[in-house]
């Protein structure tokens, strides 16, 4: 497993359901990140499956933005942990909004994936944030807890699991909570909830190349999960460069 407390900024992209072949080949040819030069600095593409083993790129990471509680057997459709590992991914999301809230992911079921993951060697980016009604009603750090609590098995440590915060309300919105909003939530989720200030913590949720250098550089957070701007390499580039 990659030794993750190595990296002081953690970049992930995204990308969703979009890209393809083409779009591959260029994306590959123009982005600007060296991996030897930036020892200390960790940029995973996550692509959708069929495009994962595409990315054979020596300075970039590859995840997965899901996988199976499943290991194997007859599960039309499902894709298990063992074979993205078998194809070269290190990381994969867990526990998306969307698969939340689309397909119906329970905390329960993202536990589960993070033992997959942890079993494969595979470093599980676990997904935490609250809804706009929830938010308004203040209950942000209780709906923190409860994921937190019912979502991560006992074997997941600050060495083998990063998290991430992505306040629903900010995932392709616009939107984002204020800078010290940021930093208190994430220092609550380090402090507070898991207890230990080693966890890498990435914020998530309109993040772009004009907000993501003051985020980045705000306590507690380690790094930033990246939609619909990872999708545009110019602004993915700036992104990667902050
Ligand atoms: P956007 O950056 O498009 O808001 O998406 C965030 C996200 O969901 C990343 O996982």
């Amino acid at each position: 497993m990659l030794e993750i407390g190595n990296f002081n900024k953690i970049i992930v992209a995204n990308w969703k359901l979009q890209g393809s072949l083409s779009f591959i080949k260029t994306y590959i040819k123009n982005i600007k990140f060296d991996s030897v030069e930036e020892q200390t600095k960790c940029v995973v593409i996550c692509p959708p499956f069929p495009f994962i083993n595409q990315i054979n790129s020596k300075d970039l990471l590859i995840g997965s933005q899901d996988c199976s509680v499943y290991v194997e057997g007859a599960f039309t459709g499902e894709t298990s942990t063992k074979m993205l590992k078998d194809i070269g991914c290190n990381f994969c999301i867990v526990g998306h909004s969307e698969r939340r809230s689309l397909f119906g992911e329970s905390n329960e079921m993202i536990a589960i994936k993070i033992v997959n993951c942890l079993e494969e060697q595979i470093i599980p980016i676990l997904c935490i944030g609250e809804n706009l009604e929830q938010k308004k009603q203040n209950k942000t750090k209780e709906i923190l807890i409860n994921q937190v609590q019912k979502s991560i098995p006992k074997q997941a440590n600050e060495n083998n699991m990063i998290i991430a915060y992505e306040p629903i309300w900010a995932i392709g919105t616009g939107f984002t909570p204020t800078l010290d909003e940021i930093s208190e939530i994430h220092t609550f989720i380090k402090n507070n909830i898991l207890q230990s200030k080693e966890f890498k913590i990435l914020y998530g949720g309109s993040v772009k190349s004009s907000n993501c250098n003051e985020i980045l550089t705000q306590e507690n957070v380690d790094g930033v999960l990246v939609g619909s701007a990872s999708i545009d390499i110019e602004e993915f580039n700036k992104i990667i460069e902050s």
